[in-house]
């Protein structure tokens, strides 16, 4: 016990410290403020100290924060979250009706249309998710819509990457941050960033359905919404097992358009949305004859990665998983369900341990461990109950520690596997790892000894001995053992 613990506390010895925050976040938080609408006039760069307190506590009231008007951690915190890119409005003035101020249709019956699509998603998906989202606000309300595959539409949705003529401070900022933007009615228009990680199911990446659906709201004429649950408050949410609109998204739509014509108020929970993803069907279709099924991994992000004793790649994508050799030769999507039985799709993290053999998943606050296909016994545990992180980031098994460990936005956790617990002096920062960004996908070791991790499309080497990354790139183009042989040649679909 004593030797890996030594070498757990060593590993945060030598690491590198990292420079203090960057300076200038008082006037991030400031660009941050104008973009949002919490100064009265434009006056870009010239507010007082008074302003700048007062709408710091606008924000905080908006955001259900003690209102300390000081640019404290949490407020920071919450300005780096991801949301929508339009507004706050007059969300901000507390105890005001919202929804008539955005305007209004003069009809029930509009039309929109998908001008584009987003990369990496298959249309035919995007297009059940966005007919699905508009059907969210018709079946509260006495609105109808309809799809028009061309020509003109009363609201058009359209995927853009950075500034896309709309004023600079509405650029797309890639991942993160500012995910989408509407406009008010009549304008018709809802933007989309698409350089996001965009998803139609529970794993990682942003859930288009549900900035879709939020989008839609915006085009409708509703404001963001100051109630914490409600689909419009300005901050990104997942699908839970609630109902998408709360009841304040539905008061809000009926005040503009009234109540459905026939029957009443129809809602389904959030989950219900979680499966628009329908690899066999449309990965063949005519959206991409030209694409292979095993390489769909190489064109998109994935749940997590792992490999094991004779170097397979194993990585994880919703319901699927591919088997990549150590030749590099890259196996067709296999559902997890014989492989794993038991196993939910979406899976947050994976490691095969070294030293037991075993393959250990993450999802939410459980875990699941499996010795080949027989899920043991004792699992699915609640492992959050154990002091492990919910949602983990990233799950490594590390061999100098023979733990494993669980990366957590700035944190990671040194991990037992018998008794399966954290070990003492976890979490720790993730300084400890020069050169790591928070917030990988996954990772494992390459039979090269050195730890590569993944997130997005990049890549990064962390070498063991001098415990810091050498190295970063694009794993798809870069790293042949990824499988990808054809991640050059292929068009990426848009
Ligand atoms: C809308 O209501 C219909 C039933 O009339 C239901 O089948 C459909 O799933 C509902 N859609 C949404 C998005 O809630
Ligand atoms: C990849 O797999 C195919 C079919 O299993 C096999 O024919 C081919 O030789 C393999 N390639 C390599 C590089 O192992």
């Amino acid at each position: 016990m004593a030797g890996p613990l030594r070498a757990a506390l060593a590993l945060g010895l030598l690491a590198a410290a990292r420079p203090a925050p960057a300076a200038g976040q008082r006037r991030q938080a400031e660009l941050f403020l104008e973009k949002y609408g919490y100064f009265s006039g434009p006056g870009a760069g010239t507010h007082s100290q008074a302003e700048f307190t007062e709408a710091l506590r606008d924000f905080q009231r908006v955001t259900h924060l003690p209102l300390s008007g000081v640019l404290d951690a949490p407020t920071l915190h919450q300005m780096a979250l991801p949301r929508c890119g339009t507004d706050d409005g007059d969300s901000r003035a507390a105890g005001t009706r919202r929804g008539s101020s955005g305007g209004r249709w003069p009809k029930r019956h509009l039309t929109y249309r998908v001008v584009n699509w987003p990369p990496y998603l298959p249309q035919h998906e995007v297009r059940l998710a966005v007919r699905a989202a508009f059907e969210l606000w018709s079946n509260v309300s006495s609105l109808l819509f309809w799809e028009a595959r061309e020509g003109p539409a009363d609201i058009r949705l359209t995927f853009f990457h950075g500034d896309h003529n709309d004023g600079l401070n509405n650029a797309f900022d890639g991942p993160g941050g500012a995910l989408a933007h509407a406009f008010f009615p009549r304008r018709g228009e809802a933007h989309f960033d698409s350089a996001e990680r965009w998803s139609l199911h529970s794993g990682k990446g942003r859930n288009l359905f549900i900035v879709v659906a939020h989008e839609v709201g915006h085009t409708l004429g509703l404001q963001h919404s100051p109630v914490k649950s409600a689909l419009m408050s300005p901050y990104y949410k997942k699908l839970s097992k609630d109902f998408v609109l709360s009841w304040d998204d539905v008061l809000a739509v009926q005040n503009l358009y009234g109540k459905p014509s026939k029957g009443s108020a129809i809602q389904l929970p959030g989950k219900v949305f979680t499966h628009f993803q329908d690899w066999n069907t449309d990965l063949y279709g005519r959206d991409r004859q030209q694409r292979s099924l095993s390489t769909y991994y190489c064109h998109s992000f994935f749940d997590a990665i792992t490999a094991d004793g004779d170097h397979n790649l194993y990585i994880f994508k919703g319901s699927h998983y591919w088997v990549v050799t150590a030749s590099g030769n890259a196996s067709d999507p296999r559902p997890l369900q014989p492989r794993w039985p038991g196993l939910p799709p979406g899976i947050d993290a994976c490691a095969w341990s070294q030293l037991t053999g075993k393959f250990y998943f993450f999802k939410g606050g459980r875990c699941w461990r499996y010795a080949g296909s027989e899920l043991e016994a004792g699992f699915p545990r609640k492992c959050s109950a154990l002091g492990f992180p919910r949602h983990p980031d990233t799950a490594l098994y590390f061999q100098q520690l023979r733990r494993l460990v669980l990366f957590k936005g700035p944190k990671y956790f040194v991990v037992g596997e018998e008794p399966l617990g954290v070990e003492p002096y976890y979490p720790r920062s993730l300084r400890d790892w020069a050169g790591l960004p928070p917030g990988t996908a996954g990772a494992l070791t390459h039979r090269d000894a050195s730890v590569y991790f993944f997130r997005d499309h990049q890549y990064w080497k962390f070498d063991q001995a001098k415990l810091r990354v050498v190295a970063t790139g694009k794993w798809a183009t870069q790293l042949a053992w990824m499988g990808c042989w054809d991640a050059n040649s292929e068009q990426v679909l848009s």
